[in-house]
């Protein structure tokens, strides 16, 4: 038996995975993976240059347990270069991953039983790791109308005020993003209310057309955890930051030390070269770009209409409750009648996710146009 904080859900994407590599072990047809949350691509050529250049001259030791002066520094430069604000590298903190950013942040703002609010649908892996430190997640009813992000209203009409709000913008797995001026309205009321946000900025870089600001331009008092997982294309490299509030640098150093010691060296040197290579990352979200498009004509063709505005990251999350009461059911049909993997709504959201599917075009074009081209044909 494990411990009540163990007892956390398991993602359904990963007993969907299993299933479809079991499925393409038996069958002669192709699996297209439209259920992939990481990019297609892989590191770009001058980072891989760079590691192996380190891998034989640099020590590769522990770093500093906030990460390397250099890239944090970058990291502060990227602040200046894309939305023009001043964060001292001194609240920047590189970690593994914005996982361990996310844990770290609650473990560093919130105490065992505080509350913590989320919009539904969210990606999972944020309730869970609240369960497992004992924070309660309260969930806001997502709804179409407010892109499935969370509103001052929703938090008034919580019982009482929660202690924190998870802001992600854009979003996984609606891809919606905030409008400045709702960010700046929320960044104001949390900080009126003492409610500290923390917001998941892992999907900017990849946006259609409207920009997503960070909530730093309107407070320092929330705290902002990204990656270099999507945008810059080394999720397996496991490097992530977080921004913390001046106040909060301190227990976050300490953390951070006793927690992981540091991040990897290696994967450090791969993200700093990654700011040098803007030209290959912007590549990659033209052809998410070419795919979203894709993605929309064809689900519209086999009318598919109710989907989420797809405004940044790689999904499009969509209502299919005229075809299906049952997701699950419905993706796995799919998978065993097409050879198309996609993602069920139940995982990121328990109440109604059963009338979503979540569709990822980071493929690549070539897949993620045979991949509409069977859905069309099985739905017709
Ligand atoms: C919304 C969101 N936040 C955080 C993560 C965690 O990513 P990482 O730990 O690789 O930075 C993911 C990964 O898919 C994600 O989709």
């Amino acid at each position: 038996m494990s411990s009540k904080r163990g007892a956390v859900a398991p993602f359904l994407i990963m007993e969907a995975l299993s299933e479809a590599n079991r499925f393409a072990q038996q069958s002669d047809k192709r699996v297209l993976h439209m259920s992939l949350g990481q990019p297609g691509s892989s590191a770009p050529k001058h980072v891989l240059d760079v590691v192996t250049d380190r891998l034989q001259t640099a020590p590769l030791g522990y770093t500093e347990a906030g990460g390397m002066l250099a890239l944090r520094q970058r990291v502060a430069q990227h602040y200046r270069d894309e939305y023009g604000i001043d964060v001292p590298y001194e609240r920047i903190f590189i970690t593994i991953g914005s996982s361990a950013a996310f844990l770290m942040s609650l473990l560093c703002a919130f105490d065992k039983e505080d509350e913590i609010a989320i919009a539904l649908p969210c990606y999972p892996a944020y309730p869970n790791i609240m369960q497992s430190v004992n924070i309660t997640p309260v969930f806001l009813r997502g709804s179409p109308e407010h892109k499935f992000q969370p509103t001052v209203a929703a938090l008034e009409a919580l019982p009482h005020t929660p202690k924190g709000l998870i802001v992600a913008s854009p979003s996984n797995p609606a891809g919606t993003i905030m409008d400045d001026g709702e960010l700046k309205v929320l960044a104001q009321y949390c900080d009126a209310k003492h409610i500290r946000i923390i917001a998941d900025e892992i999907y900017h870089g990849i946006t259609y057309g409207k920009r997503a600001n960070t909530i730093l331009a309107h407070t320092d008092q929330a705290i902002v955890v990204n990656s270099f997982s999507k945008y810059f294309l080394l999720p397996g490299w496991r490097i992530g930051w977080a921004v913390v509030p001046p106040q909060m640098t301190r227990a976050f150093t300490s953390l951070a030390s006793s927690m992981f010691i540091s991040p990897s060296a290696v994967g450090q040197y791969a993200a700093l070269a990654a700011f040098d290579c803007k030209g290959d990352l912007d590549a990659v979200v033209a052809e998410y770009a070419a795919n979203r498009k894709i993605v929309l004509d064809g689900l519209t063709a086999m009318g598919i209409t109710r989907v989420a505005p797809v405004e940044g990251a790689f999904f499009v999350y969509a209502n299919v409750s005229h075809l299906t009461d049952d997701s699950v059911a419905f993706c796995r049909k799919m998978l065993y009648e097409t050879g198309v993997v996609t993602v069920s709504g139940m995982d990121f959201d328990r109440e109604q996710g059963h009338h979503y599917v979540r569709f990822s075009f980071s493929g690549s074009t070539t897949d993620v146009t045979e991949a509409m081209e069977r859905l069309k044909g099985w739905l017709a």
